[in-house]
């Protein structure tokens, strides 16, 4: 696709009112101390000329921000999404859209760069099949021939600790080193998948002396502008159809927005050519400040929070839904997915993810990157919470808005429309 196409094609393209909700930049009170704090320098300094793939996306958007609150020179963010009207128009933020699927779009926006954050992917279990492989391979892929093409030898790559899960058993308080390597014979998700398949491209180039990287992976981003976590399940509470999932015990750690920023940007100092840290996998969660210090918070207790927080009934007041159940719903709607291709909320995966244990001990993240929380979740997840009450929830639709084993959130469906309206020009 070619830059030009893409620009004059901007201005026809309808964006959807909930997509542009979230593109601001506008920033909660917890986030605007960060900000203060960014611009003091208290976390240091950034490379001058910072690359951001995926910048208007969640984590993406937010890390262009980072870095020019801590004083990036020109940070380009590009995405297969045009920007939107009100995106924040900075001198230093260049905007390029294009597809990481097109080399030639990759090039251009690499061109010059200190740093490529390689952060797009097609993220989530919600999106056509065909998403995966194309971003997140080939994009990957494009990625790094455009860095070589170009000069650029230190790529920072968001990664996915579920490329580290089994299929079967807990990350319960696990470890880098605790969790199997890449690749693995099966994954729990295509998204998984891929997302493995992108960092081992990375690995080979990095031993083969190509370029430079470190993997910096979140468990569950959570924060203000949340497009996929948050949203799908409080539309499912706010319509009365969301239940606890089994014991509703299971611990789960999260990682804050800008404490996932932090990591992405403090793991560029680690990339050099003597590095002992180049080519290896990192966790970055909220470490300590969860509820519980060992590093994670019960599930289900803290989605509960959010709930009661929109003024919607207590999960607590309604029946669990036993487990052995939900695996049968799970298969039932994973089989009309594959026959229809209609996405189905509660899949062998979301369930997964909504019944195991899912935490980590960040400890190599802390030794290796440095690396410290600088949100606690003590006080990002009530932020977070009353960010939603007072932006998500006026846009809250109850006849609109989709149950537990049905259609996905309204959020997540017009993310996925512009995308694919995108991938098809
Ligand atoms: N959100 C989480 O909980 C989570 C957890 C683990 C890992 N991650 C990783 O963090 C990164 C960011 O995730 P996010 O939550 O911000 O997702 P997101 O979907 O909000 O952002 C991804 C961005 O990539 C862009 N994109 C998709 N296809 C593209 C293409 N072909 N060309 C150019 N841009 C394209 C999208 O338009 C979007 O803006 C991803 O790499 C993801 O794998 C996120």
């Amino acid at each position: 696709m070619r830059l030009s196409a893409l620009t004059s094609a901007r201005s026809a393209l309808r964006m959807a009112p909930r997509v542009e909700l979230y593109t601001a930049y506008e920033l909660s009170p917890v986030q605007e101390k960060i900000r203060e704090a960014n611009k003091k320098g208290t976390y240091g300094a950034v490379p001058k000329r910072c690359v951001v793939t995926g910048g208007l996306g969640f984590v993406g958007q937010r890390l262009v921000e980072t870095l020019v609150e801590r004083g990036a020179e020109q940070v380009v963010s590009f995405d297969i999404v045009p920007p939107p009207a009100n995106v924040w128009k900075h001198e230093a933020i260049k905007y390029i859209t294009g597809d990481l699927c097109n080399l030639e779009d990759v090039e251009e926006a690499v061109k010059g760069a200190d740093c490529v954050w390689h952060n797009a992917a097609a993220v989530g279990p919600f999106l056509p099949k065909h998403f995966y492989g194309n971003v997140n391979v080939l994009g990957t892929k494009n990625v790094l021939e455009a860095c070589k093409k170009q000069g650029v030898s230190k790529i920072v790559y968001s990664a996915t600790p579920s490329s580290r899960f089994t299929c079967s058993g807990d990350v319960d308080g696990h470890t880098e080193a605790d969790m199997p390597d890449i690749p693995q014979e099966s994954y729990v998700a295509e998204y998984s998948a891929t997302k493995a398949e992108g960092e081992l491209l990375l690995r080979k180039a990095c031993k083969n002396g190509e370029i430079m990287y470190i993997a910096v992976a979140p468990h569950t981003v959570y924060g203000p502008r949340d497009n996929l976590f948050l949203p799908n399940l409080l539309e499912a509470a706010g319509i009365g159809k969301l239940r606890i999932f089994g014991n509703g015990q299971s611990r789960v750690g999260y990682t804050h927005v800008d404490n996932y920023c932090h990591g992405l940007i403090i793991a560029e100092k680690q990339i050099y050519e003597t590095s002992p840290h180049l080519g290896k996998f990192y966790v970055c969660t909220d470490g300590a400040t969860h509820p519980h210090p060992e590093g994670y918070s019960i599930f289900w207790n803290e989605l509960n929070e959010a709930v009661v927080g929109m003024g919607f009934d207590s999960l607590y007041s309604k029946m669990a839904l036993p487990y052995f159940l939900l695996r049968i719903i799970a298969a039932i709607c994973d089989a009309i997915s594959a026959v229809t291709g209609k996405k189905l909320k509660l899949g062998w995966f979301t369930l997964r993810m909504l019944t195991m244990h899912r935490w980590f001990r960040i400890t190599a993240a802390q030794s290796d990157l440095g690396y410290q929380p600088i949100v606690s979740y003590k006080e990002g997840w009530p932020d977070t919470i009353e960010w939603f009450r007072n932006k998500w929830l006026p846009t809250f639709d109850p006849s609109t808005a989709s149950g537990t084993t049905g259609g996905i959130a309204q959020q997540t469906v017009d993310k996925v429309k512009l995308q694919e309206q995108r991938m098809k020009k």
